[in-house]
């Protein structure tokens, strides 16, 4: 069976806290990564954009207490990933100048805070949408090439493990707060207009050569502080028809990567589901031993989504217990 499928459940034992052995986890000799600002790494630092993660509070557990880009106060998920795959301890954004062969060769992120598969999501934000994200990895493999050849470079990519995270943004941005696909779509027709360009997007990437992908679903939208704030500010309380929205998008989203991976051969191509263990996290804080004390000013909003994705990755690895307070508690996450 496939190596990402290995990858899936490992990321999936967390739930029960089981420590993997090393003989179970997959050899993947990079990791590639493309999306939004839950798996951007510092691309946004080299774009002309208002979504910036390189001040603070942004990065403040990170070493050096650096804030480099990742809309977190440390480590993203796909940092996470890598370390835990044995790779490297962190991915750097292809967009940084001064990158190394060897940071090449291990993988790095394509993805840009603020991005989304509707184009018209970037339109506004002016950061890097998924379609170019594409064009910046065929640059990627001409300079694979230059460093150790086409044949080995090609090798290199049908191997490597490839993270895909978008969607949220195009909803927000483009149905719920401002409405623009709302007057060509409703609900479920802009859910399967998303989902042909993700299908695009995955096809393009197997064309390249990619094999192993995994695609992030929704989280639970509606719990986003962002959501909360826009529509539930004094309750604060979860926006319980976004959260149906999402958890329909993703039912569609397995059965779709499935016919997809059917179609595509030799691909691994599996769901990865933020939507269950981030609501775990919302019901049961007590269980998690988390505090998690946020703001939901604009900025940190994106911060405090990636802090619990962030935490769930420690947590589900049994490092133990992990606390997160961020600044100035003005409004507390609704858990
Ligand atoms: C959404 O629109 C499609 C046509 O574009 C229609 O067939 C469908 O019934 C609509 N669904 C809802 C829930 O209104």
């Amino acid at each position: 069976m496939g190596i990402a499928i290995t990858c899936f459940a490992f990321i999936l034992l967390v739930q029960h806290c089981i420590i993997i052995n090393a003989k179970s986890v997959p050899k993947f000799p990079a990791i590639l990564i493309f999306g939004d600002s839950t798996v951007d790494t510092g691309n946004n630092n080299y774009i002309s954009t208002i979504f910036q993660g390189n001040h603070r509070p942004y990065g403040e557990n990170f070493p050096g207490r650096i804030p480099t880009g990742r809309f977190s106060d440390g480590k993203l998920v796909p940092d996470f990933l890598a370390s835990m795959l044995g790779i490297k301890e962190y991915i750097p954004p292809f967009l940084q100048p001064d990158l190394s062969n060897n940071d090449l060769l291990t993988g790095v992120s394509f993805a840009s805070a603020g991005s989304g598969y509707d184009d018209l999501t970037t339109t506004a934000s002016k950061v890097i949408p998924m379609s170019d994200q594409i064009k910046y990895f065929e640059q990627y493999i001409q300079n694979l090439q230059l460093i150790i050849g086409e044949e080995k470079a090609q090798k290199l990519v049908s191997r490597a493990l490839i993270v895909i995270s978008a969607g949220t943004n195009d909803f927000i941005f483009n149905f719920y707060d401002i409405p623009t696909r709302r007057h060509q779509y409703n609900i479920t027709g802009y859910q399967d207009f998303l989902q042909s360009l993700l299908q695009n997007f995955v096809e393009d990437l197997y064309n390249l050569g990619c094999r192993n992908m995994l695609v992030a679903g929704l989280p639970p939208v509606g719990c986003l502080p962002i959501q909360i704030t826009a529509k539930s500010p004094f309750m604060r309380k979860c926006i319980k028809e976004e959260n149906f929205d999402a958890q329909s998008y993703n039912v569609k989203l397995a059965t779709l990567l499935k016919q997809i991976q059917d179609a595509l051969l030799g691909s691994n191509i599996v769901y990865s589901d933020s939507y269950h263990p981030f609501m775990h996290m919302i019901n049961h804080p007590k269980k998690y031993d988390v505090v998690v004390v946020a703001l939901a000013h604009m900025k940190q909003v994106h911060s405090v989504t990636n802090i619990i994705l962030s935490a769930k990755m420690l947590l589900n690895t049994c490092f133990g217990t992990v606390y997160i307070l961020v600044n100035r508690p003005t409004n507390i996450f609704p858990i």
